[in-house]
């Protein structure tokens, strides 16, 4: 796919079909995670990747709970049975790091950019991504990092959901002016 129609085409999304994501094409979005540039070239990652349904729906109902305490405005919405954290995705795929306070904001950042490349890479095999900021509160619940398989001493850099999008997205905008400024 031409890199300038993944780059405008991707788009959060937010509903999901329960079509199983082919291993081939997880492992290779996988893959172009790990080829994103990284601090010293450390490489620092591991991902888990998440199918079972009672286990998404743990960290969703986790997640919900960390939020609404500490986001109070956020309650209300937060305050329906259905999954408005991970969207009933057949898929949440965490990007961790082990826990080392002076490469805290470097290891963000390395996974951050290994996210960009997944997702760019899932859009091209027609899938839908979706960043899941909320599901890094579950890094105060030791007891749920395990039983997600997280190794001792890590946690949870970038999580998101993956899958087959039920609907096709609209094109999104962007429409900041004036963000450029060149000096010569
Ligand atoms: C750091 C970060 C955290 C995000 N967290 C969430 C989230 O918790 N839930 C959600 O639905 N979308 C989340 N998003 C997705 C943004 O809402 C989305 O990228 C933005 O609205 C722009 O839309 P687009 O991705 O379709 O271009 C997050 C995005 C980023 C970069």
């Amino acid at each position: 796919m031409d890199i300038d129609v993944c780059i405008r085409g991707r788009r959060s999304v937010r509903a999901y079909t329960q079509e199983r994501v082919a291993k081939e094409q997880i492992e290779t979005i996988l893959e172009a995670g790990t080829w994103a540039p990284t601090g010293m070239n450390r490489q620092p990652w591991r991902f888990i990747v998440i199918e079972d349904k009672q286990l998404i729906k743990l960290v969703s109902d986790e997640t919900k709970e960390l939020v609404k305490k500490a986001m109070p405005p956020l309650a209300t919405q937060l305050n329906t049975s259905e999954d408005v954290i991970c969207y009933d995705a057949p898929m949440l795929i965490l990007i961790c790091t082990e826990k080392d306070p002076q490469w805290a904001q470097i290891n963000l950042l390395d996974c951050v950019l290994a996210a960009q490349n997944m997702f760019l890479k899932a859009y091209e095999y027609g899938l839908g991504t979706c960043y899941m900021g909320f599901v890094q509160f579950l890094n105060s619940k030791p007891e749920v990092l395990r039983r997600l398989g997280m190794p001792e001493n890590y946690d949870i850099q970038v999580p998101f959901i993956i899958g087959h999008p039920k609907d096709r997205q609209d094109n999104g905008i962007r429409q900041k002016p004036n963000i450029y400024k060149w000096i010569k």
